[in-house]
């Protein structure tokens, strides 16, 4: 447990000094405030014409995500850090653009792309027949498995012990949608936030939670008393959205993505932030 909270910490210190010494590094929305002028000013500087060939070249392209989801996103701080946001940052990079964050609840993010307000989402997103038909999502990037978190001495030893038990998700995201459909209206409680759901759980009001692996590791990490079921619920990707039709952008995140990945790069992020199971 304690060498896995390390890590984090250490990833985090990392993702901090990178930042702090690359040319475009990420930016939440308050600091993006305190330094719009810098970026507008790089935008007309050597910056932009260096990356001259990339239709963002300069602009700031704005990521809505949740940041309640370690190891993907999550504060560190006043920062938001994590998987998606060395992604983000080095998809904005290749782009010569920079990235401001906004952080929002998970089922306000899709309206945010389709709005225009922010002009993609990372946030650890599993595509979905549904969401398909709101957004556009880009190759997929990581495997997801929602996982169940109960207690160290509870009875649930298997996803059929579930039926009429009390299950904890955070809304909207696929946990919820899941259990909804298999468990029935009654059986899922909704809270805004993952760890509100694993709280309830610790203190005994609620069975089970559902929710993502990853972030079910480091809430079983973090807190005494609690273990993952071993059969995993449900197999699903992530991708990251933008509004329909914007195929400009779609196409340079699938490239970069493509980067990343034959780099290496997206391998290292994610080792950053994960240690070996
Ligand atoms: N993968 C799940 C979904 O897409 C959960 C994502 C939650 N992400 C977050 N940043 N809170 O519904």
């Amino acid at each position: 447990m304690k060498k896995k909270l390390a890590a984090i910490a250490m990833a985090t210190a990392m993702a901090a000094s990178l930042a702090a010494c690359s040319s475009k590094p990420a930016e939440t929305t308050a600091a993006a405030e305190e330094n719009e002028e810098t970026t507008a000013e790089a935008a007309e500087g050597s910056e932009a014409a260096e990356a001259g060939d990339s239709a963002f070249a300069g602009k700031t392209l704005v990521m809505s995500t949740n940041a309640e989801f370690a190891p993907y996103e999550y504060h560190d701080g006043n920062d938001i850090v994590g998987i998606d946001v060395d992604i983000a940052n080095a998809i904005c990079e290749d782009m010569g653009a920079s990235l401001e964050i906004t952080d929002v609840a998970f089922d306000s993010i899709i309206p945010e792309v389709q709005s225009g307000k922010a002009d993609f989402a990372a946030a650890g997103m599993t595509v979905t027949e549904d969401r398909q038909t709101q957004v556009d999502f880009s190759d997929t990037y990581a495997t997801g498995v929602q996982s169940v978190i109960v207690t160290e001495d509870s009875d649930i030893k298997s996803l059929d012990d579930l039926k009429g038990k009390q299950i904890g998700v955070q809304q909207g995201t696929t946990g919820d949608l899941y259990s909804t459909d298999d468990f029935g209206e009654e059986s899922v409680q909704r809270f805004s936030k993952g760890a509100d759901a694993v709280q309830a759980l610790s203190t005994g009001k609620i069975d089970a939670v559902i929710i993502d692996n990853k972030p079910a590791q480091v809430f079983v990490d973090e807190n005494d008393g609690l273990k993952l079921l071993e059969t995993p619920y449900a197999e699903e990707e992530y991708a990251i959205a933008v509004k329909k039709g914007n195929t400009e952008l779609l196409d340079a995140i699938n490239a970069s993505i493509a980067n990343l990945e034959e780099s290496g790069k997206l391998d290292e992020i994610v080792a950053k932030y994960i240690t070996a199971e």
